[in-house]
């Protein structure tokens, strides 16, 4: 299922964008994992915000199909569901959504001023042009319609186990560290989930609020760190933040189930733009 690791910066520049693009065959796998972690949690906010029959909802970099697809199911035949993506290959057209290309840090927004919900989950904190982005996505709101934004603060619970036990579990902990470089070298902000709803009410949005959530065990969060580490596997190398040891002998500790992996906590935050008059 995997692919050749990504080669090595050339000519010394380094490598810059997005950096677990949905090129590789990991990008899916990580999308599946994702889901069963976390569509539950943001489901209830659709749920919560009024998402029902006849909605017009706009996915931001939406990834995997299980959110557009939940979004078209909640919506119905007279609402409408645009997904987009800088890359959208994962995407099922015909999945009762609309799917578009479109980055949402240099596009303009997409219908401006009729979306009910604007969502991006786990987009923002990997681009350094955020606030473009946010107010791109505000601007796609109608009178009154939500913005709802999830992202990792990986700086509040940067550990991959909470329960430092053995070498194997610091291991884990080292490898996350340097993941979490990597992440930074690209321009990702490792502290966003808590500036969220600061930057909900300076895109001018009112009723802001936020909660936080992050699983603890479990197949899923094994399955997500192993493809994330496989993804990112020659990036590390190549960046000397590990070598093939260490990362052989964490893959074989996710797969023995030795580990009670965890994840950052996933901030949700929300707003809606003012009523007009
Ligand atoms: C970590 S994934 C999250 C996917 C999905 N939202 C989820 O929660 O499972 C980040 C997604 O953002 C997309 N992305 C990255 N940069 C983007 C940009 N500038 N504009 C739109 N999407 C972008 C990536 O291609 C990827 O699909």
């Amino acid at each position: 299922m995997s692919s050749s690791p990504r080669p090595p910066d050339v000519g010394g520049e380094p490598a810059r964008g997005y950096l677990l693009d949905n090129a590789r065959a990991e990008a899916g796998e990580r999308f599946a994992w994702l889901a069963e972690l976390f569509d539950g949690v943001t489901r209830g906010h659709f749920d919560r915000l009024g998402v029902g029959a006849g909605s017009r909802c706009w996915e931001v970099g939406a990834g995997g199909p299980s959110i557009p697809a939940a979004l078209a199911a909640a919506v119905g035949p007279s609402g409408h569901v645009l997904a987009t993506d800088i890359d959208p290959s994962w995407l099922t057209a015909g999945g009762g959504y609309e799917v578009r290309r479109h980055d949402v840090t240099a596009d303009p927004p997409p219908e401006p001023g009729t979306f009910d919900l604007v969502h991006a989950r786990l987009v923002l904190v990997h681009l350094p042009e955020r606030s473009r982005a946010l107010a791109t996505m505000a601007a796609a709101l109608r009178p009154g319609g939500w913005l709802l934004v999830e992202d990792a603060d990986t700086a509040l619970q940067p550990l991959a186990c909470l329960d430092d036990s053995g070498p194997a579990q610091r291991r884990a902990n080292r490898l996350r560290d340097a993941v979490r470089e990597l992440l930074t070298r690209r321009g990702a902000d490792l502290r966003f989930g808590r500036t969220l709803p600061r930057a909900l009410r300076a895109a001018g949005l009112v009723e802001v609020a936020a909660t936080g959530s992050f699983p603890v065990g479990g197949t899923a969060c094994n399955r997500l760190e192993a493809a994330t580490v496989r993804h990112v596997r020659g990036e590390l190398l190549a960046a000397g933040l590990a070598d093939d040891a260490e990362i052989d002998a964490h893959l074989a500790a996710i797969d023995a189930g030795e580990l009670d992996l965890t994840l950052a906590p996933l901030i949700s935050a929300w707003g809606r733009r003012p009523a007009a008059g």
